[in-house]
């Protein structure tokens, strides 16, 4: 079979990790900017300050992507150019950057498909307690409303949070990432609660404010989880896997998925986080649970999974020397296999992979060129696996794959390199890699040329 004739082919960035411009037209200051400041916190004292310059040279940008034929781009929007102190007042300049955007792309024939948060916070928000404080779905609805009387008239589609398991988790519980902070398991499933909330009132106001119809989703990490053969019982432990809170850390895929799907914390979870599980207020969970028009998911890796002896799920090694990518983990495309299968099999929503990729060590070669076979090896694998999950019922309906350009990679710097194009930092320079080309064709053909050796 093939990939359905609608599906969005995709690229994927976010604000912070390409933009740059931290100071231009009215821009406040956000919590990454704070952490990029902290002694320590990334990779050779780097930061997003100027990044790939998009903010400057969107419109080559946008002619890259056309050159490379995509079909839909999701970007992000950051919230403290839209809004530099968090609520009140927009900031016209900042809404205007992302309304030429979009017409930019529109013209070029590439769906916007925008997030409205991918973990730029504004510090001023953060000042007045943040994700912990009980205003903060208010204050994101606000922003929310601002951007969607704009754009609203246009964009078609949406996503509201990206991967709160990482701004939540890695952020606050673990600071490893901003706003660098380590807080009490009941703070941290508070502040979890309360962004759960924010996503839920940002659909809502997308549906009231928006002037097109539009579909509207969101975007965790889908924490993979692969059997380790194809016997039936290690598919259960698997499918069991990828929904029990089983672990310490709120990371799992039902605490932050069930929610907002099915209107519920999961069972275990609560069992597990006892007095530390967030209250929820009365018409907390209808909120939350706003209708949405497809389930979209990050997944780079799957963990192999087999049926113990006392028929629990349990963790399988890889072999010694398996495939691992250059950053992020191994290669196992069973992930954009079974994760979508057993998604949809549980929340009956189109599925939408809102990044998949990897980080490889690319560099201009001799020739000029930017050669990365991995790359394309790895995507190709990882979009036949998907392509036999929409066979087997899976309804797929779209793929992002990340990045469409190498970009800052949070805590790492510029050491990770996931894009189809190659960024020359000092320069700016872009230059179109092997992996660009190939993902043209495979565009153009609708899925047919997965099945040519490159
Ligand atoms: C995801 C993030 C994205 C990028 C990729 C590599 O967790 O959403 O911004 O960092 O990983």
């Amino acid at each position: 079979m093939s990939f359905p004739n609608d599906f969005a082919w995709g690229a994927a960035t976010a604000s912070y990790q390409i933009e740059g411009a931290v100071d231009a037209d009215g821009r406040g200051r956000s919590v990454w900017d704070s952490y990029c400041a902290r002694p320590g916190a990334i990779w050779e004292g780097q930061s997003g300050a100027v990044a790939c310059d998009h903010y400057h040279r969107w419109r080559e940008d946008v002619a890259l992507m056309r050159q490379v034929g995509l079909g839909a781009y999701r970007f992000s929007i950051a919230w403290p150019r839209v809004m530099p102190e968090g609520d009140g007042t927009a900031n016209a300049k900042g809404l205007g950057f992302y309304d030429r955007l979009v017409d930019e792309l529109l013209a070029a024939g590439i769906q916007p498909w925008p997030t409205l948060f991918h973990w730029d916070y504004p510090q001023a928000l953060f000042d007045r307690g943040g994700w912990l404080s009980p205003d903060s779905p208010e204050w994101f609805a606000d922003y929310t409303r601002a951007v969607v009387e704009r754009l609203g008239d246009r964009v078609g589609h949406w996503f509201t949070l990206n991967e709160p398991q990482c701004f939540i988790g890695f952020g606050h519980r673990d600071a490893i990432q901003a706003p660098g902070l380590k807080l009490s398991r009941a703070e941290v499933l508070r502040a979890g609660h309360h962004a759960l909330l924010a996503h839920g009132r940002a659909v809502q106001v997308i549906r009231g404010a928006s002037k097109i119809p539009c579909k509207v989703g969101y975007a965790p990490v889908g924490w993979s989880k692969i059997p380790a053969t194809d016997s039936p019982d290690d598919v259960e432990a698997a499918r069991r896997a990828t929904f029990a809170v089983t672990d310490d850390e709120p990371i799992d895929n039902a605490w932050w998925m069930d929610p907002v799907y099915l209107g519920r914390y999961p069972e275990d979870g609560l069992r597990l986080y006892g007095a530390d599980a967030p209250r929820v207020g009365s018409g907390d969970m209808e909120t939350i649970a706003q209708p949405l028009d497809f389930q979209a998911f990050n997944t780079y890796q799957g963990t192999p999974i087999r049926a113990g002896a006392d028929g629990r799920p349990e963790r399988v090694p890889l072999p010694e020397g398996y495939a691992m990518t250059f950053f992020y983990g191994s290669v196992t495309p069973e992930a954009l296999y079974w994760t979508p299968r057993f998604m949809h099999e549980r929340y009956r929503l189109p599925v939408v992979i809102s990044e998949n990729g990897t980080s490889n060590a690319d560099w201009v070669a001799l020739d000029g060129k930017v050669h990365d076979p991995q790359r394309i090896d790895y995507v190709r694998r990882y979009l036949l696996a998907l392509e036999r999950a929409g066979d087997d019922g899976a309804g797929i309906a779209g793929y992002f794959l990340w990045s469409f350009m190498d970009n800052f990679e949070w805590s790492h710097g510029f050491k990770q390199r996931f894009g189809l194009v190659h960024v020359d930092f000092p320069t700016g320079t872009r230059t179109l890699k092997d992996s660009a080309l190939w993902y043209r064709d495979i565009i153009a053909t609708n899925g047919e040329a997965l099945h040519r050796d490159p």
